[in-house]
């Protein structure tokens, strides 16, 4: 099949970056016909959104290039101190999610990132397996975190029109791209509540069936916090779907979970039952090479309320 736009997005990358070349062009020969297909149905989609905001497709590579050389840099300097760049939420906040250029570069570089990092598309198709479960029976769907809408937007094929949708994120970039996504490729569904605000600090006595919280938890200083407060807000036979990483530096990332152990002991510690999981290193070494050399783990799973915890 012809993939011509999601090859105009790989092409550029490579052309911008030949450090990418090699990794990429490995990674993209292992992918069989049916993700070549969804590749392109994505940048068809994800680039007609672009243009739809006038961001031109160069834009989008330079700013997923650019989330690419600040993970890089963060991880020379993690590999030189053990820790992350910044160890405090509210410096994330004053230097990344409230900055409009800043935030809504790294939303773009990391929606590109779905379909060229390996662990985002597997953690992707891992969100898609439990909202095609979930998402047809639930009536009221959560997400925390949101970033750049598009877990939003898939979950949103599958919803039933008059399921209660609340979305929740401390950006204000967030949330105007959350709602972009939106207006673009669901015009039609006006009832969504979004809400500007911390989710720590979000008081609400609502509780919903499907809550999602992708690449949330390490953004936070103490998680195991948030961690309750998913638990509360779900309902008694509700699920959550969570995702994080262990050992991944990030000019946002203040949580440093240093090994698997450590978020599924969190998860327990908050109530929460693992439904199933998977553990995704971004280097095809053995686990034990990439527990010793702090290789960034990619990690997503399916919760729900430990029995007897209402
Ligand atoms: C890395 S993005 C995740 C995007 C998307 N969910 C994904 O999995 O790819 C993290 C998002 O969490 C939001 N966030 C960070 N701290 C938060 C908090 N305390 N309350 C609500 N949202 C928060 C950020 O603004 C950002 O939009």
């Amino acid at each position: 099949m012809k993939t011509q736009k999601f090859d105009s997005i790989v092409d550029l990358v490579v052309a911008r970056s030949p450090l990418q070349k090699k990794k990429l062009r490995a990674y993209l020969a292992r992918r069989d016909a049916s993700f070549m297909e969804e590749a392109e149905s994505f940048a068809n989609d994800y680039c007609g959104y672009l243009e739809s905001q006038k961001i031109p497709l160069e834009f989008a590579v330079s700013a997923y290039l650019e989330m690419c050389a600040m993970m890089m840099r963060c991880q020379i300097e993690f590999m030189k101190t053990g820790s992350y760049t910044i160890q405090e939420h509210s410096q994330a906040f004053e230097e990344t999610y409230s900055n409009k250029e800043k935030m809504t570069s790294y939303m773009i570089g990391l929606a590109i990132s779905q379909f060229l990092w390996e662990t985002h598309y597997e953690i992707l198709k891992s969100f898609e397996r439990a909202t095609e479960t979930y998402c047809p029976t639930v009536d009221s769907y959560l997400e925390i975190g949101p970033g750049h809408g598009l877990y939003l937007h898939k979950a949103m094929k599958l919803l039933k029109p008059h399921t209660r949708i609340k979305v929740i994120d401390i950006s204000p970039v967030s949330i105007a791209i959350t709602k972009s996504i939106m207006a673009h490729f669901h015009p039609q569904r006006a009832s969504i509540s979004y809400c500007t605000d911390d989710v720590l600090k979000h008081d609400t006595e609502e509780r919903f069936g499907f809550v999602v919280m992708g690449e949330v938890l390490e953004h936070i200083n103490v998680p195991q916090r948030v961690l309750v407060k998913l638990n509360k807000l779900l309902e008694v036979d509700g699920r959550a779907f969570v995702s994080t990483a262990i050992n991944s530096p990030a000019v946002d990332h203040v949580y440093h979970y240093k090994s698997v152990d450590d978020v599924r002991v969190m998860i327990r510690n908050a109530g929460l039952e693992i439904e199933n999981e998977l553990v995704l290193p971004v280097e095809d070494l053995p686990m034990e090479e990439i527990v010793e050399k702090k290789i960034t783990i990619n990690y997503c799973a399916v919760l729900k309320k430990e029995t007897g915890h209402e």
